[in-house]
Formats: structure tokens, sequence, C-alpha cells
């Protein structure tokens, strides 16, 4: 795993030649980018996510540590589409940001928000209370990082950063629904369909299986958005374009590299964690010297 994050921190070194090498005619760029992401950035594909990689080595605990930090990061992602629709002035991107948002809070999920599917869902399916409980630093950092680069008023760099944001995001719930159902399993739990829990997951990728003809959810988001951004992007700015996508994968990548070295360190601390030492003989008398005159 180690080994991964230093390969994507390493892409940073090619950015440039990326930058030149990119095709420029907007259709061909975005496949260009398309195709290297699996190269350039593993993690965010769902058969090179670290987690997914080696799931069956994360325990409970680990797995519910990750179950908490993407909790958080996901309710912080729903304030970062606002931070990024209060700054955005392209007709088209604006509309394609109130139907995501509008997703966001209902529209096609029985009027709940995706967050309230997931935090209740999360405690009446799972026995997980994500609302209670804090992120652990290292998410909270990262979600600080996306803040900022959410809150950019250059209408290029945010539609490249809104389109890998939705270019990640199909696989990102795999990788989430792979979590919660080995978490369920762990925990003598059983997966229903149907349940706040699934509709969460399914209402983002589609159902593990049977039809998904007339399914549109992440994939969905990112054609819609892709289309949305079409017409504004020129000449001039497709390179800052490029650089909102690639800053976005780059991010989304160390991420999850780093969240899946913590969450089995959550383990191996436990591992590494001495037993508590015998209280040494002159510490205890100290202590008795000091109850019996208490007591005299
Ligand atoms: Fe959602
Ligand atoms: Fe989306």
């Amino acid at each position: 795993m180690m080994n991964h994050q230093y390969q994507t921190a390493a892409q940073v070194d090619r950015f440039d030649t990326i930058l030149q090498e990119v095709p420029k005619p907007y259709e061909q760029c975005i496949s260009y980018l398309l195709e290297k992401m699996p190269t350039m950035f593993p993690p965010v594909v769902f058969a090179t996510n670290p987690i997914v990689l080696h799931l069956n080595q994360f325990s409970t605990d680990a797995l519910k540590y990750l179950i908490y930090d993407y909790a958080h990061f996901t309710t912080q992602a729903l304030h970062m589409f606002f931070e990024a629709r209060v700054r955005s002035y392209w007709p088209k991107l604006v509309e394609e940001i109130d139907r995501n948002l509008a997703e966001e809070l209902g529209s096609k999920s029985h009027g709940i928000s995706h967050l309230e599917l997931l935090r209740l869902g999360h405690r009446l399916d799972l026995g997980l209370n994500v609302d209670g409980v804090s992120a652990s630093a290292l998410t909270r950092g990262f979600v600080e990082e996306m803040h900022s680069l959410f809150r950019c008023n250059d209408n290029a760099y945010l539609a490249g950063i809104l389109l890998a944001f939705e270019a990640v995001a199909l696989d990102e719930f795999r990788v989430v629904s792979k979590i919660l159902r080995r978490y369920a399993e762990l925990t003598g739990r059983s997966w229903v369909t149907g349940s706040l829990t699934s509709l969460y997951v399914e209402g983002h990728v589609g159902p593990e299986t049977g039809v998904q003809s007339d399914y549109e959810g992440e994939a969905g988001h990112y054609l819609g958005l892709r289309d949305a951004i079409k017409g504004e992007i020129t000449v001039e700015n497709i390179s800052r374009f490029i650089q909102g996508f690639l800053a976005l994968s780059l991010k989304m990548a160390i991420w999850w590299e780093r969240l899946a070295v913590a969450a089995r360190l959550v383990e191996i601390e436990g591992i590494l964690t001495p037993e508590p030492v015998e209280i040494p003989e002159i510490v205890q008398r100290v202590h008795r010297a000091a109850m019996a005159q208490t007591s005299s």
C-alpha cells in the first residue's frame, strides 16, 4: 500500500507532460484523461483501490474507521458542491449542479436526502451512529483541502474539478458498497434489498446484480456534467480545466491510499501497544503511605 502512495505522488512529475501532450479538442481531451486514470491514479479505480485490493485484511474496527471517515467526507462533499454552485456562472453548469443537488436532497429517493439515507441507514442497518463520531485528523485535513479546491471562481478550473469528482464517483461508491457489505458480513448482519443503506448505495451505483438499463446515478451525473461544460471550454481555458481535473484526481487518490493505511493501523497499533505494566514497588509504597495517612 505504501508503495502505491509513492507511485501516485510521483505522478505530479508527469503533469507538465500531460498538459503538453493532451489533445485539446474537449471530447478527446476527456477521453485522454479518463484513459490515463488507471495508471496515474490507481486508488480511484475500483479494481486497484487499496481497500478493495486488501478488503479481507481489514478487521471490523478498521472497517468501522473507514465507514466513519467516509461518512464525514461525503457529508462535506455536499457542501463542496454548494461552494462550487455559488461560484458558477456558466448557465448549463449552474443548471447541472442544481439538478445534482436536487438529487442529493431526495428528488429521486422518496424525498429523503442522500445524507439522511446514509446516516439513518447506518444506524438502523449497521448499528453505527456516524452522526456522533468525528472523523480522523487525516480525513478532516483532506476535507479542508477539498473545500479550498472548490472555493474557486475560475469556472474552467472548477469544471475540471467537478468533472473529475463525478468521473471517480461511480468507482468510489462501488468501493463504499464493498466496505459496507463486508462490515455487515463480519458483524452477522444481512444485506437487505430496499433497506435505507441499500437505497443509499444503489441510488448511486445501481443494483449489484439485475437490470441497470434505466439506471442513472453517478454515471448520469458524469455524462450530464460532461455535456454541460462542453460549450464553455476553449483553447484559452482548456489548460485550467485539465489542471482542475488533475488536482482533484490526485487529492482523491492520495486520500484513499492514506485512508487504507490509517485503517490498518487501527489493528496494528492494537498489536503493538504493550500490556499495562505492574505498578513499581516504590510507587505502590508511596501510595500505601498516603492512603494510610488519610485513613488515620
Ligand atoms: Fe448522493
Ligand atoms: Fe455525483
